[in-house]
């Protein structure tokens, strides 16, 4: 009795997180449940951790580890036994996902490939973040030390979180920052934290005007030069052309600002 109730439990389980994949994977849509249950990693990984985190609360030693080393190995995804996950959590494609020891990750939550919910250093206890329901976190982001991000949140692919997360935000940007809070844009003199500024791709603008203004200036000598030629010679009483040093200053003067200091 006791065995049963605990297969439709598991069986449950698989149904719900095979159904959070369908539901949120757009190339899942049409695909069945047993392909899906075969070929997602993600699912592979949550399954197996299912299992690994049952077996740690159970206080069994070493299999857990074992179950966890064997699933990272296959799926690239490695989650701590004793992290906490909720109901119908999905990893879109995998690859490089880290899920520390004491991370806790409540329902409906989406996480993309390369995504870590670490620590920030050799602290003990909790250490990792706490993820409330209905998160998604883009690719690559990284959550370190123990923050909390607000369900209904959702953090940018790239971004570096090391500070709480309002509910219902949107947090972009290394270090990041709410560019959205309750749907709205977040409002200040310093909240722009999407346009910010870029001295290398200003530099790199600059040093292309430069060129560009060189270029024009060449090819006007090089025309002025073609047509000397058939020019008179200048009459004694005429001003000389001007020197090459003149000719450069007059240039330099017309190209504007050098990005270099120069
Ligand atoms: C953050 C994200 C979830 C969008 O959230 P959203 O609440 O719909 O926010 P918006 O699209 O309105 O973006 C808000 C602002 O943040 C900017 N922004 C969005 N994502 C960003 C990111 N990852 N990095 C930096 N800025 C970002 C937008 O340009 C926008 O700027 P604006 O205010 O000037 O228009 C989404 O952009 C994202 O990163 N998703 C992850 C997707 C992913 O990892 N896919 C992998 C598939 S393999």
């Amino acid at each position: 009795m006791l065995a049963l109730r605990f297969v439709r439990r598991v069986a449950a389980e698989v149904r719900r997180d095979v159904a959070a994949a369908r539901g949120r994977d757009p190339a899942a849509r049409g695909v069945t449940a047993p392909e899906i249950l075969a070929t997602w990693p993600g699912v592979h990984a949550l399954l197996a951790h299912r299992v690994c985190h049952a077996l740690a609360s159970a206080g069994v030693p070493m299999l857990p580890r074992a179950i966890a080393a064997i699933s990272r190995s296959i799926t690239g995804i490695e989650i701590h036994p004793a992290a906490k996950i909720g109901d119908r959590f999905f990893i879109d494609h995998g690859s490089g996902v880290v899920i520390g020891e004491t991370a806790e990750i409540g329902d409906d939550v989406t996480i993309y490939q390369g995504v870590t919910l670490g620590g920030t250093g050799f602290a003990t206890g909790k250490r990792h973040p706490t993820v409330e329901n209905n998160v998604t976190i883009g690719s690559g982001a990284n959550l370190l030390g123990p923050i909390t991000v607000g369900h209904g949140s959702k953090i940018g692919a790239g971004s570096v979180v090391i500070h709480d997360v309002p509910p219902n935000s949107t947090v972009v940007g290394n270090p990041g920052h709410p560019v959205r809070v309750e749907g709205r844009r977040v409002e200040g003199p310093d909240a722009d934290w999407v346009h910010l500024p870029d001295p290398i791709a200003d530099a790199i603008k600059v040093l292309a005007s430069r060129i560009a203004a060189l270029e024009r200036a060449i090819e006007e000598r090089e025309q002025r030069a073609a047509v000397a030629p058939l020019r008179r010679p200048p009459a004694a009483h005429e001003p000389a052309p001007a020197a090459h040093g003149e000719q450069n200053i007059r240039v330099n003067q017309s190209l504007g600002p050098n990005p270099a200091g120069g």
